[in-house]
């Protein structure tokens, strides 16, 4: 990615926009909380006006998933060109922005520290506030987002890499956690099924295009009901192991119906006890978001939802910079020494 001047004309058409009245705070949100370096531009009125997300993926692929210390390197050297991308997307300067959001956690510490560090520097230098947003409420933001924004209360499934939780949304501000997994995360789940099919990382995509071709009805894998309304996805995922173990050789030709099966297994459980939530907390609405929202059997099983749009499930700048729109801002220059944190325990 190059480094890029913002067209002198495209910024010339906000100062016009700013003149009229128009929208005078830009939000710039970065996110660098696990393997995609994002930057982006959001209006104050929730218009996204860019959404650069350089993903590290094929950088982590040959690992089979995310080595911390290259993640922190690779952040290194993209934020920077990330937020110039985001601007001359945008048509903006940093002239244009108003306030600076960032992801603080959970994720990966080191990651963590370079979305952090850029968005302090950027804010203290321009004497910015900073908001610091965290990674959970940005994904539950990302539907606050574009023409027709989600009105809270509603019941919101985060189903990612890192997390698998119900949430109750009584505001744009603040949920309440129902549940969650006691072991892996759902996007986990797709992502070891898919490995264990021979399929590359992240493997959630790659499945759901695999399973396709597949019968969901020709394996029955178990997954745990745990009580209350938690989630366990780590059996399903040693169900899938003794198939294909059991199948030896004809593993292989059976691989699109152990991705349908294994799918389907995963999403019932997922839809059951959001079902169940819902029932219990009488939620009128529900949503989905999250990268594991992008699944198209989840998509369909839940037709009454909303969902992220496609493009603001998997991690994104929008999504903070939306996030960053409800939270208090650290006025200039009180944020130099907010850290980090890895773990929701930790915040
Ligand atoms: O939200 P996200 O980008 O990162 C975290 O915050 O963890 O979610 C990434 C996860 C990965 O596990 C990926 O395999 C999964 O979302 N995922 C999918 C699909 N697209 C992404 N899982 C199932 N089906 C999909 N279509
Ligand atoms: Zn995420």
């Amino acid at each position: 990615m190059a480094r890029r001047s913002p067209p002198p004309r495209l910024s010339a058409r906000r100062r016009d926009e700013r003149a009229r009245g128009g929208t005078r705070e830009l939000i710039l949100g970065l996110e660098t909380s696990c393997d995609e370096t994002a930057a982006a531009l959001v209006t104050a009125d929730g218009r996204v006006l860019s959404n650069v997300v350089s993903s590290q993926a094929e950088l982590h692929a040959r690992f089979g998933g995310v080595v911390p210390e290259v993640a922190s390197r690779r952040h290194l050297e993209l934020v920077i060109p990330a937020i110039d991308e985001a601007l001359a997307a945008a048509g903006a300067t940093l002239d244009d922005v108003e306030r600076v959001a960032v992801t603080r956690g959970p994720g990966l510490a080191g990651a963590l520290l370079v979305g952090l560090s850029a968005a302090k520097a950027v804010a203290w230098g321009r004497r910015l506030p900073l908001v610091p947003v965290d990674h959970l409420h940005g994904h539950v933001a990302s539907l606050f987002l574009r023409d027709d924004p989600l009105e809270p209360p509603f019941l919101c499934l985060l189903a990612s890499g890192g997390h698998t939780l119900l949430l109750d949304v009584r505001d744009h501000g603040s949920f309440e956690t129902l549940g969650g997994s006691i072991d892996d995360a759902a996007g986990e789940a797709f992502d070891k099924g898919a490995r264990l099919l021979g399929l590359g990382y992240p493997g959630g995509p790659a499945l759901d295009r695999l399973a396709r071709d597949g019968d969901k009805a020709a394996f029955a894998f178990p997954v745990a009901r745990v009580p209350g309304l938690d989630f366990s996805f780590s059996g399903v995922k040693t169900a899938l192991l003794y198939a294909v173990r059991d199948l030896g050789e004809d593993a292989d030709e059976r691989r699109a119906d152990l991705a349908a099966s294994y799918q389907h297994a995963v999403v019932r459980a997922l839809v059951e006890r959001t079902l169940e939530a819902a029932q219990q907390t009488g939620a009128e609405q529900i949503a989905v978001v999250g990268g594991v929202a992008a699944n198209s059997e989840l998509r369909a099983s839940l037709a009454g939802a909303r969902f992220a749009p496609p493009d603001l499930c998997t991690d994104n700048a929008a999504m903070v910079a939306s996030a960053g729109r409800y939270v208090a801002a650290v006025p200039y220059p009180g944020y130099l020494a907010l850290d980090v944190y890895a773990s929701r325990e930790a915040a």
